[in-house]
């Protein structure tokens, strides 16, 4: 898909990735942004930017999900591509609190639910449409310091294959945003613990601007996976190569993170 001329939702959109993919978008010639977040304020902000609509959504109530499609089609025009970016990192351990739990599960996985359920029937009775659903490299290798995302991040991979390999023959496309770190508000330490963001900058820390170019890539070639870390696709070799090699390597990986931080 080339974005020019398409209509685009993005959740999320008032900082971060979002908002980087928000400006790259206009700059490749997207005909109109919807720039969705619970940050009603940075969200118009970025639509100001953009000359786009801000709407209010809480990605994790499906009234606000189902609101904000329906406000769009209605208002905008018919959604070329639903961006489901919105995401949070809480319930670091086993330990956290259920409502922790709860909170991240509906935030990064029933929100895609979410919005697939309300739009991917529109698109089907158009001939088709594109859903980019922000997941993580956690969703494929894990996260050290990290349970409920690297959990809720599976999931949502789990939930883009399955829309993926029900939906193709009707014309629905799927790609995965799988990055590594990039440096927005999720890395700056107060989301993620210290050890988490460490793991996940292992391999350095991705400047957004730098990510979006990668997803303009991979939405032109149409690919599952978009991985802006190059070096993501051999973990996942290397992990389906041996399971239990890649726990123990995994493990000797999270005692030297815990060891950084502590020392
Ligand atoms: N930053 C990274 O290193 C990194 C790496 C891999 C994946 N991701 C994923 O990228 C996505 C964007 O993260 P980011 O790094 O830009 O984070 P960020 O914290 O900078 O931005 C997230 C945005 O989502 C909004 N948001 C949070 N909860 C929401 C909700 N319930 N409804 C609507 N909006 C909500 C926030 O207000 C914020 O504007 C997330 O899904 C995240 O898990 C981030």
């Amino acid at each position: 898909m080339d974005v020019e001329g398409k209509i685009i939702v993005i959740t999320g959109a008032a900082g971060g990735i979002g908002e980087a993919l928000a400006e790259r978008f206009k700059s490749a010639g997207a005909k109109h942004l919807v720039i969705a977040d619970l940050n009603l304020d940075g969200a118009s902000a970025v639509a100001e930017r953009v000359g786009g609509t801000a709407m209010r959504a809480d990605v994790g109530q499906e009234s606000d999900v189902k609101a904000l499609v329906e406000a769009t089609e209605r208002d905008v025009g018919a959604i070329d591509l639903f961006c489901s970016n919105a995401g949070i990192a809480t319930a670091d351990n086993l330990a956290a609190p259920n409502d922790e739990w709860q909170l991240i599960w509906d935030v990064n996985v029933m929100a895609h639910v979410y919005a697939a359920r309300h739009v991917v029937p529109l698109m089907v009775k158009r001939g088709g449409g594109y859903l980019l659903n922000t997941c993580s490299a956690a969703g494929l290798l894990n996260q050290i310091g990290g349970a409920a995302y690297g959990v809720t991040k599976h999931a949502a991979v789990g939930l883009g294959e399955w829309i993926a390999m029900t939906y193709a023959h009707q014309g629905i496309r799927v790609s995965l945003l799988c990055p590594q770190a990039v440096r927005t508000a999720m890395t700056s330490g107060e989301a993620m613990d210290n050890a988490g963001v460490a793991a996940a900058a292992a391999d350095g820390m991705m400047e957004p601007a730098t990510l979006a170019e990668s997803v303009i890539e991979g939405l032109r070639d149409e690919r599952f996976l978009i991985l802006p870390h190059a070096e993501v696709a051999t973990y996942m070799t290397r992990k389906s190569a041996d399971y239990d090699r890649w726990i123990r390597g995994m493990n000797r990986f999270h005692q030297s993170i815990y060891a950084d931080q502590s020392g």
